[in-house]
């Protein structure tokens, strides 16, 4: 058992100024605010500036963060950046945050797109859990705008920019990571992704002319796989803990559609207010979501000493990340206690979930099928509507 536990000691955060709000948006693609608030929650998001990039972004969310945890850069002994918008294909985004802080440690960067920064985390503990490392920077930072089709009204009005930085530090004290879980289907890749760019189509006149280097989404596909995995890997994850969901303080989900959020307060049982909520000002920042949302929740006193917290990001890949933890130290509540004392209550409580669980299961199933039929009725409705007027 280690005697090392990773505590987050500092955070921040960085968004850009500018403001695009569905109006604004109204005027490039033909959408409107209405259509944006009711399917995905979002009012307005920011983007950069000009000349602005992930680095820069990274780079003022982690200066708040390290001066909070009283340390210089040259203290650190990793920087992790979870980013998909890198200042340039190559060198990765990391190094540049390194070198733009002055700090001498260890940088790399993290892809696995909006799971980034949760993965980051993941992957910091285990270097404190094992002794090896005593101070981490983990940022999410992105510039993701630079990979919208403002032509296309289906993703354009989803993402913005942002970026949010903790510095974990390794302490005796019990708190920190309490379970963690780290998913892919690359089975779904092609339903979120950039075609053009890559070794698959390399940079040419056709990536221009076919507008190939921005972000491409199958939407419905990604919501599917959202609602099926939100839930069920926060279930797995907070099992995992040793804990039930009623257990869970705060819940920081990926802000990428509040439906999908309130799908999975649904499917957990849980009240919905125990869910952190901000979409509606920065829509979807891929990697800087979920840190974007934590370092908000901190300044809200929504997130206090002592609490646990569940947190789940997913995205392209298709990945997803879970993970449970404690924030901080409460004197006299630490997690091994809560851990045994947790396991002792919650077998019966566990049954009882499962089969809520089971019946849930069905009736959501039942709901997808005949929204299923509804949607190929509309589309078969809509196909003899073309075919008649064309006669
Ligand atoms: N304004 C107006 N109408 C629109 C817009 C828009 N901005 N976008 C699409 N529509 C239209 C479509 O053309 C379609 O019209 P039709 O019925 O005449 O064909 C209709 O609205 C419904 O379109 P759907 O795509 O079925 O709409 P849906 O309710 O599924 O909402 C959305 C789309 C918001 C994209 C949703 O599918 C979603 O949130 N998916 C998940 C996205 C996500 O979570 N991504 C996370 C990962 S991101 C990362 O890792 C970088």
């Amino acid at each position: 058992m280690s005697d090392s536990y990773a505590r987050i000691t500092g955070w921040g955060k960085y968004v850009p100024e500018k403001v695009i709000t569905n109006d604004d948006l109204a005027k490039m693609v033909d959408t409107n605010d209405e259509w944006i608030t009711s399917r995905t929650g979002i009012k307005e998001r920011h983007v950069r500036a000009p000349g602005e990039n992930s680095s820069d972004l990274a780079v003022k969310a982690s200066i708040p963060a390290l001066a909070m945890a009283g340390l210089k850069p040259t203290d650190l002994d990793l920087i992790i950046v979870a980013n998909s918008s890198p200042d340039y294909y190559m060198p990765p985004v990391a190094s540049i945050v390194q070198d733009k802080l002055g700090a001498t440690c260890g940088a790399f960067s993290l892809v696995a797109g909006c799971s980034g920064w949760v993965y980051g985390l993941a992957v910091a503990n285990q270097f404190i859990e094992a002794g090896t490392m005593k101070r981490i920077l983990v940022v999410g930072a992105e510039v993701i705008s630079y990979a919208l089709d403002y032509t296309d009204r289906s993703t354009c009005v989803l993402f913005g920019d942002a970026a949010a930085a903790v510095v974990l530090e390794a302490t005796a004290q019990r708190t920190g990571v309490m379970s963690y879980e780290l998913g892919s289907d690359g089975s779904g890749a092609l339903n979120l992704y950039v075609p053009g760019a890559g070794t698959v189509h390399p940079m040419d006149q056709d990536v221009l002319d076919q507008r190939l280097g921005y972000l491409r989404m199958n939407g419905p596909e990604v919501f599917k796989f959202a609602t099926r995995t939100v839930a069920s890997s926060l279930k797995r994850v907070i099992d995992q803990a040793g804990l039930l969901p009623e257990d869970i303080d705060l819940f920081i989900p990926h802000q990428a559609n509040l439906r999908i959020i309130e799908t999975a307060a649904k499917l957990m049982r849980q009240p919905l207010e125990k869910f952190f909520v901000n979409i509606q000002k920065y829509g979807n920042t891929s990697a800087a979501s979920v840190p974007l949302a934590m370092v908000e929740a901190i300044e809200e006193g929504r997130l206090k000493p002592g609490d646990k917290v569940a947190m789940i990001a997913f995205g392209s890949g298709l990945t997803w990340a879970s993970v449970v933890l404690q924030f901080g130290v409460k004197p006299g509540a630490e997690v091994e206690e809560v851990k045994q004392n947790g396991r002792r209550m919650v077998s019966a409580r566990r049954a009882f979930n499962a089969v809520q669980d089971v019946y849930q299961n069905f009736a959501m199933g039942v709901q997808m099928r005949r929204a299923a039929s509804r949607a190929a009725a509309k589309k078969r409705a809509k196909e003899r509507m073309t075919a008649s007027s064309g006669r």
